[in-house]
């Protein structure tokens, strides 16, 4: 697999053996040999993406993290993009963007701790409002929700007046408080189409918008914003992929550029791309989006080999088992959001939601 586009890219699962580190001294549990024994389990259902040399350091924070769940009330929303320790050791609830924006509004717990990006956690305390809710890390941003300001918006509103504007949920609630109603990369073009309208503004990600485009009469004005991770796969990459190996299936995200769509076999949101491999099982797939997603698949379809253009998104990677335990013990960061902010930014998300679609 010879290519190089430039994000962190190695093959494996998708963190460095930190092998040589002890758990930190307050995590109340160290490696013994009946830790091992009741932790055996869940490594068997991890070993062929998480090393026997970094088991020991995982495990005494997932025994504690799991403990602090039931102690506080707490549920672990996580999206397929976390490292397969905390997928499949502590979380609660995993998936898609949209899934996860479901799970927020239907849980009964008092706290919600997203392991995921900050507009995430915002998408959650949008539509459970009377619930903590915690990152682990505030600086777990996204490329996308950093590619439009409120102003934007107001300037887009005022170019194309009567256009609604259906905006990715990969943005700020200050953002989503402006447009009409939100999507996610699993329905837009059902959202776009529940409109009834012959023009729709669709934000701000450049790459959705001309999938979406492809996939619809409604004509598309688009913003000119980029997922850092899937704007750098090409086409030509990918090419020579399937020409180094033509039985391989590739299957793309749609924040991936028009010609990397082109060159796979399919193309969905996070989780559509989960389904497509447990249904279609391929002998060798490429999953071309961020690559922690092919360990957590990878856990429950070991029949299928993964081949990984191993790009890291650096946001969804500041979260870490001791991020999220620490976040538990002193109950931070809290993600809050102007109430006024909130009502507007609710009524696009729910809107949304809501849908029948
Ligand atoms: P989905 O999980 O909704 O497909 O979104 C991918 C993504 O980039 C989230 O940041
Ligand atoms: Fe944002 Fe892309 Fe990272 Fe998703 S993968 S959080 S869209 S930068």
């Amino acid at each position: 697999m010879a290519h190089d586009l430039g994000i962190v890219r190695r093959t494996g699962s998708a963190k460095a053996a930190p092998a040589t580190r002890n758990p930190a001294r307050h995590v109340p549990y160290t490696w013994t040999p009946e830790l091992k024994a009741e932790m055996a389990p869940l490594f068997e259902k991890v070993k062929h993406v998480v090393t026997p040399m970094e088991w020991p350091y995982y495990a005494p924070y997932i025994k504690a993290i799991n403990e602090l769940k039931a102690q506080k009330n707490a549920v672990i929303l996580a999206h397929n993009y976390m490292t397969p320790e905390i997928f499949h050791g502590v979380a609660d609830f995993r998936g898609d963007s949209l899934q996860l924006a479901k799970e927020a509004a239907r849980t009964d717990a008092k706290v919600i701790v997203q392991a995921g990006v900050h507009f995430m956690a915002e998408t959650s305390k949008l539509l459970s409002p009377d619930k903590t809710v915690l990152i682990p890390d505030m600086r777990a941003g996204c490329s996308l929700a950093a590619s439009i300001t409120v102003e934007d918006v107001r300037m887009l509103r005022e170019a194309h007046p009567g256009v609604p504007i259906v905006t990715y949920v990969n943005t700020s609630a200050a953002v989503k408080a402006e447009c009409d109603i939100t999507c996610t990369s699993s329905n837009a073009v059902k959202v776009v189409e529940s409109l009834g309208a012959p023009r729709v503004l669709c934000i701000p990600d450049q790459y959705l918008a001309q999938w979406v485009q492809s996939q619809t009469k409604v004509e598309i004005i688009a913003w000119k914003g980029a997922c850092e991770v899937h704007e750098r796969f090409t086409g030509e990459e990918l090419n020579k992929m399937r020409a180094d190996d033509p039985g391989v299936k590739i299957i793309a995200h749609p924040e991936c550029p028009q010609d990397v769509i082109a060159a796979s076999d399919f193309t969905g949101s996070t989780s559509g791309m989960i389904n497509w491999v447990k249904t279609n099982r391929p002998k060798k797939v490429v999953l071309v989006t961020e690559c922690s997603m092919a360990s957590n698949v990878a856990v429950e379809a070991p029949d299928v080999e993964f081949v990984r253009p191993c790009n890291l998104c650096p946001h969804m990677k500041r979260i870490s088992l001791e991020g999220i335990y620490d976040s538990l013990v002193n109950m931070r960061y809290e993600v809050t959001v102007d109430p006024d902010v909130a009502e507007r930014a609710r009524r696009a998300v729910e809107r949304m939601v809501n849908l029948k679609i």
